[in-house]
């Protein structure tokens, strides 16, 4: 995968996405990231690239001439166009199934915003809008590197073991179930004797109930979603009462 980030804080990308597994991924080939500095694309002594809004107000808005020469110099880097992703607090809200969806594409442009946001006419840019959550951050660029480390650690390849991508948080709908390691016993805490039975089954049985009990104490509102049997549906309605779970088709 290509991802070409635009930015005016090319530097705030080089230690996060060199370090740990990102870093591996660029090791082992599997992502090309480049950052593009937005104001080699400006035309003044200043290097502008914000302005005072129309209709007046607080705050500055991204000029969108030096964008829109920055998106079209970075599409002619490769045969395809990149699928371009604005990050922006009104942008739909990022989870699981968005960083899966985006790991399909083969080039993925970030663009940063900065300041008060982009001019409205700039949105007509962008293939996609992203927000990380409901807070304003002041630019869009932590954004593009939480997107970008949840995206590329699905590809193929980047982390070690390929079943630890499926068996964790989200990917089942579920909040992941408590892991331990050595020692047994830490602080009078003892590790569960089922995880020490080497009983698979009952391995298997023990961690999916947990995932359930923790899901529902912290993230009920993903049991509506979430990939249930009948039983676990029955369950979850006796320990919660009501929640409105369809049991999967299989
Ligand atoms: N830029 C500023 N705040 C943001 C957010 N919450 N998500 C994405 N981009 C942003």
């Amino acid at each position: 995968m290509i991802v070409d980030v635009l930015t005016i804080f090319p530097g705030m990308f080089e230690e996060p996405m060199s370090a740990s597994m990102m870093g591996l991924a660029r090791e082992r080939g599997l992502l090309e990231f480049r950052t593009h500095d937005l104001r080699d694309w400006t035309h003044d002594r200043h290097k502008t690239t914000d302005d005072d809004p129309y209709g007046g107000g607080p705050g500055m808005v991204m000029k969108p001439e030096p964008l829109g020469e920055a998106i079209a110099a970075i599409h002619e880097l490769e045969d395809e166009p990149a699928h371009t992703v604005f990050l922006t607090p009104s942008g739909r809200r990022f989870d699981q199934s968005i960083a899966e969806e985006l790991s399909s594409h083969e080039r993925i442009l970030f663009v940063c915003g900065r300041y008060e946001g982009f001019d409205a006419r700039s949105h007509t840019l962008a293939d996609d809008e992203i927000s990380i959550g409901d807070y304003v951050l002041t630019g869009g660029e932590l954004a593009a590197m939480v997107v970008t480390d949840a995206v590329v650690r699905l590809l193929p390849g980047v982390l070690g073991h390929e079943d630890s991508a499926v068996d964790e948080s989200f990917s089942s709908g579920l909040l992941e179930y408590p892991q331990y390691t050595r020692p047994a016993v830490w602080n009078d805490l003892e590790v569960p004797e089922v995880l020490r039975s080497g009983d698979h089954a009952r391995i298997q049985a023990w961690r999916r109930r947990k995932a359930l009990e923790l899901t529902l104490e912290r993230r009920p509102d993903l049991l509506n979603e979430a990939d249930l049997d009948s039983v676990e549906v029955e369950w979850v309605r006796q320990a919660n009462g009501n929640v409105d779970s369809q049991p999967k088709e299989d």
